[in-house]
């Protein structure tokens, strides 16, 4: 039974654990709170929830004391109110709170207990000048002189996204002659951008720099999307006013992320409103690119695509699918290639994601991480292989090191010490390529020490004996050597991995050679294997790697050997289901991947190359002066894009197409969530959706396609054809999105693949890697 204690003159219950602030809110009592924030622990620094416990001197802080038995609670009694309205003057006097120029006016915590508490009038002296400033240009803006010192940035920075740049001896007040206390000002060299600390300022302290001017809070709409950038699928909400989009924050209900966001998805959104928009066609005449007519451009891709076929073959064309577009994109583009063109020269995501994923389809028979990042949180041990985790992926590595501090025993194999390897008990400085040797070793290791899971893989696995064979060649001495380590440490590793049960794995393929990916992919699927880790809550393995729509683009096809739903394009009866919807035949043998393609159109081979949504040439890429190299070799190159770029400088037709929120559309994050982003903002110029213009192709080369939006591309082309998103639709898409496989309407969606080892294709391969 559970305790219980006396509210208000009413009994509440309540579970061991709870606040006196939660049993109130769970019981309808409401409490006033300022300083409390979810998910971190109390402070009990503004003490404006102070309530009166029968039997204690003191008035207690509701969102800091404990709820106990027999306790008399009483929350609104008039000592309670005078206490409460004297703790309220005290804050309004930390500093200048002018509500009417605030930017926060509207959104303020101080300005709402104000008016609750009729505060008219400040009986305490305000704290005078010299607030310290710090300049965070563009994105930051701090105005101390509004700071109510609640701590609630510090908590958001030190609990919440675990980047402790906020610390309490930083910037105290004294330092700058003012009374005892302290200034949250951020440690420059370990703040990352976050925002998490503006997200949490309860009043016009800590704000959006771009945002400031252009709009209050109750001017807004909001919607909810998903984050254009990671493969972590957060959900963004869009602060919108008369069509623009002002700002964007996080949602603390919406999974994955709850309310986290990274420098990318809190500041980067304005790229929509980018200088460097394409609005227009572009077509290139006597080297010069000139502006076209929709008529005009489509006119000559679907002319030159067309005179290649009927001279070259199909195979003389490729395409390269954007990853960070959405699924219908991805989609019709493989159709556009397969069903149209009729060729399997279609690649996305070569250089993050999609080698991972073509390993894991080999592996476990379903290409994509196996369970939700929410699982690291049930994690005995967390081994993060791969520098990608981390740098790519801050709200990610944020649950992994709040798992790491709430006792998981964390490993992190990657090349240079970083803001995980602080909470890692264990850090191996792996160089970006060699992830499979060391997860071979620590194989090599498990085995040799009898430290692996004989029942699990006697009974869920096939191809023991060829992995062992294989890791012979792993002996920890020779690559211990190679890593710079003892092989004491390797060994202390993999003990400590075996130990641990669950334990997790997370990939991030940060900037590796797509076949060293797929290695590694290889080598951390069997490691889980040996280890009996696939298919329990708080483990598997989870890959973080590319852009938003990585996963998604995989799961529609665009890959060289795969039909949309991850069946092989040599699979005559999966090709038959997609012939008979398309009604054509379908090529057979794989085609080229993004560096075949490339390579092929400067050797010749290929005439015609189709980039959506990809800068190959960026200065950023590792290879970018070879791909530009291979663009310009002469083959007819068309750049379909948002931003001008690299690449579309490069091309012979430049198509302009949609952002992000400007046509409605799915992606589908790494833990295979799939999400919807609305349309919320109107496309400049002539930019069109990306089904739009593959229809008008498909036309002009004598295909008539019927769907006439992205959602009816999704319902009657996606979720007709991929047996694991039957029962997605746009409807039910409104919230946090569903995990496939969701195979009928009904079904809520899977967070974790292979759930007690039963694998779809029976048992999974162990596959050697190297
Ligand atoms: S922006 Fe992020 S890292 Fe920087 S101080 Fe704020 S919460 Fe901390
Ligand atoms: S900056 Fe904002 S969140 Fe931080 S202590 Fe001041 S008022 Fe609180
Ligand atoms: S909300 Fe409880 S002390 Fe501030």
């Amino acid at each position: 039974m559970n305790p219980k204690l006396t509210m208000n003159g009413r009994e509440a219950s309540f579970t061991q654990g709870q606040t006196i602030l939660d049993v109130a809110r769970v019981h309808g009592v409401r409490i006033p709170t300022l300083c409390h924030l979810e998910e971190a622990r109390p402070t009990g620094l503004c003490r404006i929830c102070v309530v009166e416990v029968e039997g204690e001197d003191q008035l207690l802080p509701a969102c800091a004391t404990p709820a106990g038995e027999g306790m008399n609670v009483h929350t609104a009694s008039e000592r309670v109110m005078v206490s409460r309205r004297t703790n309220l003057e005290l804050l309004m006097a930390t500093g200048y709170h002018s509500c009417p120029a605030c930017e926060a006016a509207g959104d303020c915590r101080l300005q709402d207990l104000a008016y609750e508490f009729q505060l008219e009038e400040i009986h305490y002296p305000r704290v005078k000048g010299d607030f310290p400033t710090q300049d965070q240009k563009p994105l930051i803006y701090r105005d101390f002189s509004k700071c109510v010192l609640c701590g609630r940035c510090m908590a958001a920075c030190d609990e919440i996204q675990v980047n402790l740049s906020i610390p309490y001896s930083f910037g105290r007040r004294e330092d700058h002659g003012g009374p005892a206390g302290w200034y949250p000002l951020a440690d420059p060299d370990l703040c990352v951008l976050c925002g998490e600390c503006v997200q949490a300022c309860p009043v016009g302290a800590l704000l959006e720099r771009k945002a400031r001017g252009r709009g209050r809070t109750w001017e807004m709409t909001r919607v909810l999307a998903t984050c254009p950038f990671g493969s972590v699928g957060c959900r963004v909400r869009l602060n919108l006013k008369d069509g623009r989009l002002v700002k964007v924050d996080g949602d603390k209900e919406a999974a994955p992320n709850r309310g986290r966001l990274c420098v990318m998805g809190r500041f980067l959104y304005d790229f929509v409103e980018s200088e460097d928009r394409l609005t227009t066609p572009l077509i290139r005449e006597d080297g010069e690119l000139r502006e076209a007519s929709w008529e005009e451009a489509l006119d000559l891709v679907a002319g030159k695509l067309r005179e290649i076929i009927d001279r070259d073959g199909p195979d003389a064309i490729g395409g390269i699918a954007p990853a960070g577009s959405s699924n219908e994109d991805a989609f019709q583009m493989q159709k556009l290639f397969r069903a149209v063109i009729g060729t399997n020269n279609i690649d996305a995501a070569r250089r993050s994601h999609a080698p991972a994923v073509e390993a894991l389809a080999e592996v476990f028979g379903a290409g994509a991480s196996t369970n939700a990042l929410a699982d690291v949180e049930q994690a005995a041990m967390i081994l993060v292989v791969g520098s990608g985790a981390r740098e790519a992926h801050p709200v990610a590595a944020s649950f992994i090191k709040q798992a790491a501090r709430s006792g998981a025993g964390l490993i992190v194999a990657e090349p240079a010490a970083g803001t995980l390897t602080e909470f890692a008990g264990l850090h191996l400085p792996v160089k970006e390529g060699d992830e499979a040797a060391f997860l071979n070793v620590l194989m090599r290791i498990v085995i040799d020490e009898g430290l692996y899971d004989q029942a699990y893989v006697q009974s869920k696995t096939t191809g023991f004996e060829v992995l062992k064979k294989s890791l012979e060649a792993y002996a920890p001495d020779r690559v211990a050597r190679r890593f710079g380590v003892e092989a004491a440490v390797l060994e202390k590793a993999a003990r400590q991995l075996a130990a641990a049960k669950p334990a997790v794995v997370v990939y991030g393929a940060g900037k590796c050679e797509p076949e060293k990916i797929r290695q590694a992919a290889l080598a951390a699927a069997n490691l889980q294997l040996l280890l009996g880790n696939v298919g329990v809550a708080g483990g598997g393995l989870t890959l973080l790697g590319g852009p938003c729509n990585a996963q998604g683009a995989c799961d529609m096809g665009a890959l060289p050997g795969f039909l949309p739903g991850g069946r092989k394009v040599g699979d005559a009866e999966a090709r038959g289901i997609f012939e008979k919807a398309w009604q054509c035949i379908l090529p057979q043998g794989p085609g080229l991947d993004t560096t075949g393609m490339a390579e092929a159109l400067a050797e010749g081979r290929l005439k015609a190359l189709y980039v959506s949504g990809e800068n190959l040439a960026a200065r950023a890429n590792p290879n970018a002066a070879r791909m530009a190299a291979c663009l310009q070799a002469g083959g007819f190159v068309i750049a379909q894009d948002v931003l001008d770029n690299e690449t579309t400088k490069l091309a012979h037709v430049v198509l302009p197409v949609t952002a992000w929120c400007e046509e409605e559309g799915t992606v589908t994050s790494a833990e295979r969530r799939v999400s919807l982003s609305p349309k919320a903002l109107q496309a400049p110029g002539q930019a069109r959706p990306a089904w739009w213009i593959y229809k008008e192709i498909a036309s002009r080369l004598g295909k008539t396609w019927p769907e006439a939006s992205a959602r009816q591309v999704w319902e009657e082309g996606v979720a007709r054809l991929v047996p694991a998103l039957a029962g997605v639709g746009y409807g039910r898409l409104a919230g946090d999105g569903l995990q496939w496989p969701v195979p009928d309407a009904s079904h809520p969606g899977t967070a974790r693949l292979h759930e007690n080892g039963v694998f779809s294709k029976g048992k999974a391969a162990f596959t050697p890697a190297g």
